[in-house]
């Protein structure tokens, strides 16, 4: 009989959002006439802008032709988007990556959990609490964080760095010695970001101790603020400690076409091995390219219109973040987030975030997500999105106002 990874089965519960994907169905069924508006998951609703649209369409039209079809991806990515990239991401922003150092992928989520395959079993690891559940979850599937324990709602091998309102949502550095530091930042739950000065800790800790900081940037779109760093590689000697992840879901709506990149410097070395070199090993074998017409949308998210674009439907889901931030204010609420992020979170006045997730859907046909399903921190607080329309956003806020 095949001996199964038992590590499977120490997972508590089933992921997050398919445990409210579940209590919003039971919900429909029985309230089938319930407006319900969804802020809960991070996905975007605004169509692909019409310069990724017609890059599309030539890349397709390409793919008919004998003479322009492509077969397999370079393993990595195709260099025209690889140079795209380094170029507008980081060169731009004053940041020396070379375009063989970024690795093209089908998204942030897959990378983030991926990453974690470079390093040993017996790495420990550090993340925010609350964090994006993909770290953990990847690393308990590889067995590296011990026991789960339910009173605490911790594991006994994983270090939480917690952000909390008592320090900022600003993490300290790992109380006890980390191999892996996840970092997310403009992060995901909080909506909080980081100032350059605080990155920079956690970049000179890492390099003095041999760690490495797996850094997703996923929503480095939604940067307002001046002095919050839209890349790690702005902090001095990042590049011998620190991986970046990026992703075009969320500045570009690609959540259904699927493509992102990771950033592993040629410096960074951990035990006489380059990094990069190990992953670039890992995609040859374990990854066979992100879809050429894909690629070329990605390709055009940097052009002159796509970028023209893009901003535009980024103010508009800013804007929302802004009248879900105002609403819940006036409705009395104490509210974080939202202005370097679509991420909105807000304190569960006097009940657990599980209760004020009942109560939002009961009495306001309003989907968000319990702080708690993100870490023991989390509890107490509740998390909106800007994702949603305006006119559902608005819609929400009056229904926040009424029950207030
Ligand atoms: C922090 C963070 N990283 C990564 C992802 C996944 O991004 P992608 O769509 O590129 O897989 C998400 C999606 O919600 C996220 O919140």
């Amino acid at each position: 009989m095949a001996v199964i990874n038992e590590n499977f089965s120490k997972l508590p519960g089933s992921y997050l959002f398919s445990t409210i994907a579940k209590k919003v169905a039971s919900y429909k069924e029985s309230n089938p006439d319930a407006d319900i508006i969804r802020l809960g998951i991070g996905d975007v609703t605004k169509p692909l802008v019409p310069a990724v649209t017609n890059a599309l369409h030539l890349a397709v039209d390409e793919m008919g032709k004998e003479e322009t079809f492509r077969g397999y991806a370079p393993d990595l990515g195709y260099s025209f988007l690889r140079e795209a990239i380094a170029e507008n991401d980081f060169r731009m922003r004053g940041c020396d990556i070379s375009s063989d150092e970024i690795f093209v992928s089908d998204g942030a989520k897959s990378d983030s959990a991926d990453i974690q395959e470079l390093f040993g079993l017996d790495a420990r690891i550090a993340v925010c609490d609350p964090v994006y559940p993909v770290y953990l979850d990847s690393n308990v599937m590889a067995g590296r964080c011990g026991e789960y324990d339910k009173e605490s709602g911790k594991w006994d091998r994983v270090i939480y760095m917690p952000c909390i309102e008592d320090n900022g949502f600003v993490p300290s550095l790992p109380k006890e010695e980390a191999d892996i530091i996840y970092l997310c930042f403009p992060n995901n739950p909080t909506g909080m970001a980081l100032k350059k000065e605080e990155l920079q800790v956690f970049v000179d800790h890492a390099n003095k101790t041999g760690a490495v900081i797996i850094f997703d940037a996923a929503y480095e779109a939604y940067i307002t603020q001046e002095g919050v760093p839209h890349s790690i590689y702005e902090c001095d000697g990042a590049k011998t400690c620190a991986i970046e992840l990026r992703s075009f879901s969320k500045n570009a709506g690609f959540t259904g076409l699927r493509l992102g990149y990771s950033v592993v410097p040629k410096e960074l070395n951990r035990m006489g091995n380059s990094l990069h070199d190990m992953w670039a090993r890992r995609h040859g074998t374990k990854f066979n390219g992100a879809p050429y017409i894909v690629q070329r949308a990605g390709e055009a998210v940097y052009s002159k219109e796509g970028k023209d674009q893009i901003k535009e439907q980024i103010k508009g889901y800013k804007e929302n973040a802004k009248v879900i931030r105002e609403g819940l204010k006036n409705a009395g609420y104490t509210v974080y987030g939202g202005v370097d992020s679509p991420y909105i979170w807000l304190k569960t006045p006097g009940m657990s975030s599980w209760d004020f997730f009942d109560m939002m859907l009961d009495k306001m046909n309003i989907v968000g997500t319990p702080g708690g399903g993100f870490g023991p921190s989390g509890e107490g607080y509740f998390r909106l999105t800007a994702f949603g329309s305006h006119e559902n956003c608005l819609k929400a806020m009056e229904r926040v106002a009424k029950n207030s």
